[in-house]
């Protein structure tokens, strides 16, 4: 700062007070430098106080100063130098403005910035320590800030672009452009395959449903695949069960957990881990309609379990129970699901923090601290043996709601029936995948929530050699 302020002629510690900025995190300034120095402009970004200052404070500083670089061609910063990892700092500062400068305006006609796009070039000023690791980070900060916007990209789609078809046309793109195993299955297969939780809960829609499979090979052969299931109800009224208009505003991002799931394929595709990762992905859409499944109705989960579905509201399950099931059979040796799946995990971890659930420690608490790394918040809730009844059914072997208390809970123990002993984490996101308001680290809408957390999660695994 005080070097600036000389080059510039000018006292930067007085145009902050003056503009009442007082260096909390993310408070930004933008000072022209007239000339000055061969830079246009100078931005001062809050990095708040500072024996707090880590790589998740580096992240969402340079996510609040994106809106202020976009147009410039090259940036140069001296956020890399923050803390005591290099690589986790330039991580940070890619991330951060990849994300922060992340628009979706695809569908308007009149661009608020039009052709104004983020910078060209990252300058990281400073000494880098290793820089083959620094540009590793880099690299990989690159890859991941993409596939996070490939994420928002498609929850933030509406969901008549978005129908099960159109999404199992993305996975095959994908495969194709990174060279992943795909198969997608069809209606038909569906049904001869006894998938009735999938095709129950799309019967209501003329946008028929699909299941998705996407493999990636980076293990030996014989080792047992990580799989990654991604809740795709590419639009959630409730069906029969129909939700009130308020609450069916914003359920084209039901398909948060299956988009997901395919951007963190796509990066791991590209980052290369040597681990072996299948990706199994439902898309159904949830319609009211002459076709559409009843409360009351039975049906034949692809385990042979039957399921009472007495609010067709509570679908996700529906559909993850196939996918859980189609998961047991290929002998993995962990499942992680994400899913969209209950309001009131909202209720009891508010809208940032995703709720985690699982059977097997060790698990728990990689997924828990690779959340934590990335500063995609997330926090265990118990799979509460007690509430277990609360999901008998009269006439089916299960049913698709608990009480009107401890829903989040009730729902993976749901699920729980469909893992039998293989490690399983499962991840409620129905509150971080979908921003509203705006951020430092993005606009209102799809967050892209847990790709950071999965990419990291495979990464590590990887590299424990496991
Ligand atoms: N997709 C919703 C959950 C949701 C709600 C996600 C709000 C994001 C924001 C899910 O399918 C649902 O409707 N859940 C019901 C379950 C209930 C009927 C047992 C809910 O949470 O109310
Ligand atoms: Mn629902
Ligand atoms: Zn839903």
């Amino acid at each position: 700062m005080r070097d600036i302020s000389k080059a510039l002629g000018a006292d930067l510690m007085e145009a902050c007070s003056d503009n009442g900025v007082k260096g909390k995190l993310g408070e930004t300034l933008s000072v022209p430098s007239l000339g000055r120095i061969p830079a246009r402009s100078v931005v001062l970004v809050g990095l708040g106080k500072r024996p707090a200052v880590k790589v998740a404070e580096v992240r969402r500083a340079m996510g609040s100063a994106a809106d202020k670089l976009s147009g410039f061609d090259i940036v140069a910063t001296t956020l890399g130098q923050v803390g005591r990892s290099p690589e986790g700092a330039a991580q940070a500062v890619v991330e951060g403005l990849a994300l922060g400068g992340y628009r979706f305006d695809r569908y308007k006609t009149v661009k608020k910035k039009a052709t104004r796009t983020g910078p060209k070039e990252v300058l990281l000023l400073g000494k880098a320590p290793d820089s083959r690791k620094v540009r590793a980070a880099i690299a990989r900060a690159e890859v991941v800030g993409d596939a996070v916007a490939w994420a928002r990209d498609l929850v933030n789609t509406p969901s008549r672009d978005a129908t099960p078809e159109v999404m199992a046309g993305h996975a095959k793109r994908l495969s194709r452009e990174v060279g992943l195993g795909v198969k997608v299955w069809s209606p038909e297969a569906l049904a001869k395959g006894g998938f009735g939780g999938i095709l129950g809960v799309g019967q209501g829609s003329a946008n028929t449903p699909r299941l998705v499979e996407l493999t990636y090979n980076g293990g030996r052969a014989t080792e047992a695949p990580i799989v990654l299931i991604g809740k795709g109800i590419t639009f959630d009224s409730g069906g029969l069960s129909i939700k009130d208009a308020k609450n069916m505003e914003s359920m084209k991002m039901d398909k948060g957990g299956a988009s997901a799931i395919l951007a963190s394929m796509r990066a791991i595709a590209h980052l290369k881990p040597k681990v072996n990762v299948v990706a199994i992905i439902p898309f159904a859409e949830n319609m009211p309609s002459g076709s559409a499944q009843r409360p009351g109705d039975v049906i034949k989960h692809r385990n042979g379990k039957t399921s009472e579905v007495l609010n067709t509201d509570a679908e996700g399950r529906l559909i993850l129970a196939d996918a859980l099931s189609l998961a047991v059979e290929k002998e993995p040796a962990a499942i992680i699901d994400a899913a969209t799946l209950t309001g009131a995990c909202m209720v009891a971890l508010g809208k940032d923090v995703s709720g985690v659930f699982g059977n097997d420690k060790a698990l728990i608490r990689d997924v828990l601290a690779a959340g934590a790394a990335e500063d995609e918040p997330s926090w265990e809730l118990p799979l509460f043996k007690g509430y277990r009844k609360d999901i008998d059914s009269a006439v089916a072997d299960i049913k698709n709601i608990g009480s009107s208390y401890g829903g989040a809970i009730t729902a993976a123990l749901f699920l729980k029936e469909f893992v039998g002993d293989i490690p399983w984490v499962h991840i409620d996101i129905a509150g971080p995948a979908w921003a509203d308001p705006a951020n430092a680290l993005g606009p209102k809408g799809g967050t892209g929530v847990p790709v950071r957390t999965l990419v990291r999660f495979v990464l590590d695994r990887a590299g424990r050699g496991r």
